[in-house]
C-alpha cells in the first residue's frame, strides 16, 4: 500500500533530467566542469574559502578528519557524539584512532559541552571533536570551539543532515577546521545518488583532501599520498547544482511545516517537539518528537494503519554498534540512552501539504484520546 504521508521524497523535474542528459551526451563524466561549479557555487553558499566534492558524506567526514592530520595511532582520540549514524564514528575507527562518546543536550539532542568538557579534560590524548548537527540543528559551536581552543583540538562539523542550518551567527560546517554534508538522497538537498561535500577555510586542508580523493595525486601526476578514490562525477555535479538553486524554499517549506506540527501537537499532552534555540535556524532534515517509551512501537503501528510513515534516528546509537563496541567497549551515555525508546521522527519534507501535517497530528492525537495501547 502506498502510504497516504510518506516520510520523505524527493524532488526531481525536467531541468535536472535535462541537464543530466546534456552532461551525459557531453561524454566528459569525472573531473569537469560541473563539479568545479558545484564546488564554487557550495563555497558561495556556505560562505566558506573552499568545497571540495567527494563521493559521500563518510568520505567527507574521513577526509575532513585525514587533512586536517588526524588520524594514525590508536591512543589518539576523538570526540564523537552518540546520538548519531553510524558514519560519524567509523572514520576514527578507519584512520585507527578511537572516538570517544558524549552525551547529548535532552533539548536540542546535539553535543553536550560540559561532557565535552569533562571528558577532554580526562583524556590522555585528546586529537579532535566532531560535532554533529542532527536531525538538522545546530550544536552549540561557541561552547564547542571554546573547549577545543583550551585543548588544541582540531573540529570537524557532520553537516550532514544541517545544510545551511545556522546558530550564533555561523552556518553548519563552517566554524571548526572542516565540515562534511551529505548528499544522500533523502537529505536535504541530494545528487541523485550518494555523493558529498567538505567545506573548509584552510588551505592545507582542501589541498589535501583534494588530493587524498584523487588516489594522493597532485596535478603533475606524482602521488604524494596513499589516497583513494572518492570522487564526486559529473552527473552527480550537476544535480547537485540544481538542487542547491532550490535548497534554502526546501529548507522554508521544512521550517513552516515544522511550525504547523508544533502547533497541531502542543496540545497532546504525550509528546515533546523538538526545541529550537535561540539564534538558531533549524532546518528540520527529521521532525523528531518524543513519546512515553511504551507507547513509541505502538504509536508507529497506529499510525501506519492511518497511512502515515515513520522513522526512529536511530534504533541504535553510535556507541552501541557491535563494530564499536568491540573496539572501543561500552560507553556510558545517560541522556542518550534515556532518549532510544523515546523518539520518533514524523514525516518531513519540503512538499508535505498542511492536511498531510494535520493527518499526521490527528492520528497522533486520537491515538493517545483512544488511551494509548502501550499503557
Ligand atoms: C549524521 C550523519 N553522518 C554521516 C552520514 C554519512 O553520509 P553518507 O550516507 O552520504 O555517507 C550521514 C548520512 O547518512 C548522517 O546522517
Amino acid at each position: 500500500m502506498t502510504a497516504e504521508v510518506p516520510f520523505t521524497d524527493v524532488y526531481v523535474d525536467d531541468t535536472i533530467v535535462d541537464r543530466v542528459g546534456e552532461v551525459m551526451r557531453s561524454t566528459r563524466y569525472v573531473k569537469g566542469p560541473e563539479l568545479e561549479a558545484f564546488e564554487r557555487e557550495f563555497t558561495e553558499e556556505c560562505g566558506v574559502e573552499h568545497a571540495v566534492g567527494v563521493s559521500s558524506g563518510t568520505a567527507a567526514l574521513l577526509l575532513s578528519l585525514e587533512a586536517a592530520g588526524v588520524g594514525g595511532s590508536e591512543d589518539e582520540q576523538v570526540f564523537v557524539p552518540g546520538n548519531t549514524f553510524f558514519a560519524t564514528a567509523s572514520p576514527v575507527l578507519a584512520l585507527d584512532a578511537t572516538p570517544v562518546f558524549v552525551d547529548v543536550d535532552p533539548e536540542t539532542y546535539t553535543m553536550d559541552p560540559a561532557d565535552l568538557e569533562e571528558k577532554v579534560a580526562a583524556a590522555g590524548n585528546p586529537s579532535a571533536v566532531m560535532p554533529v548537527h542532527i536531525y538538522g540543528a545546530m550544536a552549540d559551536m561557541n561552547a564547542i570551539t571554546d573547549v577545543a581552543d583550551d585543548y588544541d583540538l582540531v573540529v570537524v562539523e557532520d553537516a550532514c543532515q544541517a545544510h545551511f542550518a545556522e546558530r550564533d551567527g555561523h552556518v553548519a560546517g563552517t566554524a571548526g577546521d572542516a565540515g562534511a554534508f551529505s548528499f544522500y538522497p533523502s537529505k536535504n538537498m541530494t545528487v541523485g545518488g550518494d555523493g558529498g561535500m567538505l567545506v573548509t577555510d584552510r588551505d592545507d586542508v582542501a589541498e589535501s583532501a583534494r588530493r587524498l580523493r584523487n588516489h594522493g595525486r597532485d596535478g603533475d601526476g606524482v602521488h604524494r599520498a596513499l589516497g583513494l578514490n572518492y570522487r564526486l562525477d559529473e552527473v552527480k555535479a550537476v544535480v547537485g547544482r540544481e538542487q542547491l538553486r532550490q535548497v534554502r524554499d526546501w529548507n522554508d517549506a521544512r521550517v513552516s511545516a515544522a511550525a504547523h506540527y508544533d502547533d497541531c501537537l502542543a496540545d497532546v499532552d504525550e509528546v515533546v517537539t523538538p526545541a529550537v534555540p535561540e539564534n538558531a535556524t533549524h532546518v528540520y532534515h527529521l521532525y523528531v518528537v518524543q513519546v512515553p517509551p511504551a507507547d513509541r512501537d505502538a504509536l508507529r503501528g497506529y499510525l501506519e494503519d492511518a497511512g502515515v510513515q515513520t522513522g526512529v534516528h536511530y534504533e541504535t546509537p553510535a556507541h552501541r554498534h557491535p563494530a564499536v563496541l568491540e573496539r572501543v567497549g561500552e560507553s556510558s551515555l545517560p541522556v542518550t540512552e534515556n532518549l532510544y525508546d523515546r523518539i520518533l521522527s514524523l514525516p518531513m519534507h519540503p512538499r508535505l501539504t498542511p492536511g498531510d501535517v494535520s493527518h499526521v497530528c490527528d492520528a497522533v492525537a486520537s491515538y493517545f484520546e483512544e488511551g494509548g495501547r502501550g499503557a
